[in-house]
């Protein structure tokens, strides 16, 4: 675009500032220099209308449902590839030869076994803790057992990615063993990402082998469609807390909290709640609408909206799909699928619904392919963070890497008092 800009005009005085357009024909007003010109900030609470950086990582067009990491469609991705191929891709740029996917696997296979420092946190935290709580612990803890170098080489930041990788899932299934008061069961380096997860996670006697394929292969696309969601909630944080220089686990770790919250990456959860209270309490769907549309009620149809898709998440799509093959060769569709389709289709139905472009997003539907797979409710959201790991960190490395990198501190309008004379 040539160098085209925008007329700000406010009291008496109007000036131009300069207009930005990325790859794909998204435009913004650059107010980099507005503050220092006029003595002007803008304020946008949330950040709706607010762009924090530039970034390669993922293209989301919320009016088209479409999602690309680095120019690849989610759904291609999805069908072809594996979650550790998607997570050098979102850090690399590039898909990885078969010589890097083998290196990366080789190496995060070297880290799956979890320290035994790590083992006695997770033995020795509170019983009720949340699982989402013991992954931000034991994830700053790791700077303890492995310090950042001040000034990290590629292969030095490989190895911290990969050890991330692996500890995540390794800390999830022992957080799950304990929850259900039994033995942890030791890594397999035989075995790849997700099986070498589940069979952390799952008695021997849990699944015969050929459900265990069935349920690795869902896995992997589960944690395909949560790689990467651009500047999302959690992202977002990652990037704000590491523009502090801090190390890569301590940013890891905030970006747990932050997925955590109900209205992000904790709605998995509460979607799944949402359905078993539902049938719990034999509720029939359009009382559910009504208190999800009542402005006094604190209710919401969890798994529906979506701060950027304006139309249905293309993740939805593809975790729909997941769940229907996956629960036909389980056995048959779930009580939960039912009730999940009649909102669905109820809520798109609706008037308040459709005017406001809510859509179910990423979570509606995951839920229901986790508690099929046995997976445990508040676990759901600590799988949600293993597939947003390489997504975090693609996030964090790019604004390490960006030449105009600045701490992340944001400016206020004040409305306290003035000033008090003692
Ligand atoms: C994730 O950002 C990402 O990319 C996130 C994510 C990722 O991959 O990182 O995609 C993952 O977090 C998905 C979202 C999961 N959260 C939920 O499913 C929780 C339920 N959803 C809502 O809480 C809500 O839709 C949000 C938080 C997701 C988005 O909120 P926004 O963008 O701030 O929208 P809003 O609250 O301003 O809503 C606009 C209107 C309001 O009504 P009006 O004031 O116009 O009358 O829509 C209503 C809202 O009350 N609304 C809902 C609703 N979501 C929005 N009403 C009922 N049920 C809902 N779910």
């Amino acid at each position: 675009m040539e160098n085209k800009t925008a007329t700000l005009s406010f009291d008496d005085t109007s000036i131009e500032l300069p207009m930005v357009e990325g790859s794909e024909g998204e435009r913004a007003v650059d107010i980099s220099k507005l503050r220092g010109t006029t003595g002007l900030i803008t304020l946008d609470p949330g950040y709706v209308n607010t762009g924090a950086c530039k970034s390669a990582v993922t293209f989301l067009d919320g009016e088209k449902g479409i999602l690309r990491h680095r120019g690849y469609a989610i759904d291609d991705l999805a069908d072809n590839y594996s979650f550790v191929e998607v997570a050098w891709l979102l850090i690399y740029g590039n898909l990885p030869s078969p010589e890097e996917t083998q290196l990366f696997k080789d190496l995060i296979k070297k880290h799956y076994e979890v320290d035994d420092s790590i083992k006695s946190i997770i033995e020795s935290y509170p019983g009720e803790a949340h699982p989402m709580a013991l992954l931000a612990s034991c994830t700053v803890a790791l700077s303890g057992l492995y310090e950042e170098p001040e000034e990290a080489t590629d292969e030095e930041v490989l190895e911290i990615v990969a050890r991330l990788m692996a500890k995540f899932v390794g800390i999830a299934a022992f957080t799950y063993r304990k929850s259900k008061g039994k033995a942890f069961i030791e890594s397999d380096s035989s075995l790849d990402y997700c099986e070498n997860f589940l069979n952390m996670m799952y008695d021997e006697d849990e699944h015969d082998d050929e459900m265990r394929k069935i349920i690795a292969k869902a896995l992997n696309r589960l944690l395909i469609i949560h790689a990467d969601h651009e500047q999302n909630c959690s992202t977002s944080t990652v990037r704000i807390v590491s523009s502090s220089n801090v190390n890569i686990y301590a940013s890891v770790a905030s970006g747990i909290c932050a997925l955590w919250g109900p209205l992000h990456g904790g709605a998995n959860q509460a979607v799944m709640e949402m359905l078993q209270e539902i049938n719990e309490t034999d509720e029939d769907i359009e009382s559910t609408l009504a208190r999800a549309k009542d402005k006094s009620d604190p209710f919401r149809l969890m798994g529906f909206g979506h701060r950027v898709y304006k139309t249905y998440d293309p993740r939805a799509k593809i975790a729909k799909a997941s769940c229907d093959e996956f629960l036909e060769k389980l056995h048959g569709r779930e009580d939960l699928v039912e009730t999940a389709i009649q909102l669905e289709a109820a809520a798109l139905a609706d008037d308040y619904f459709k005017d406001r472009n809510l859509y179910p997003n990423v979570d509606f539907y995951t839920g229901i392919i986790y508690r099929a797979m046995g997976i445990p409710t508040e676990l759901f959201t600590v799988l949600f963070a293993i597939g947003r790991l390489p997504g975090w960190l693609a996030h964090l490395l790019e604004l390490r890497g960006d030449p105009d990198k600045k701490i992340g501190r944001p400016r206020q309008i004040y409305t306290g008092a003035n000033e008090i004379k003692l």
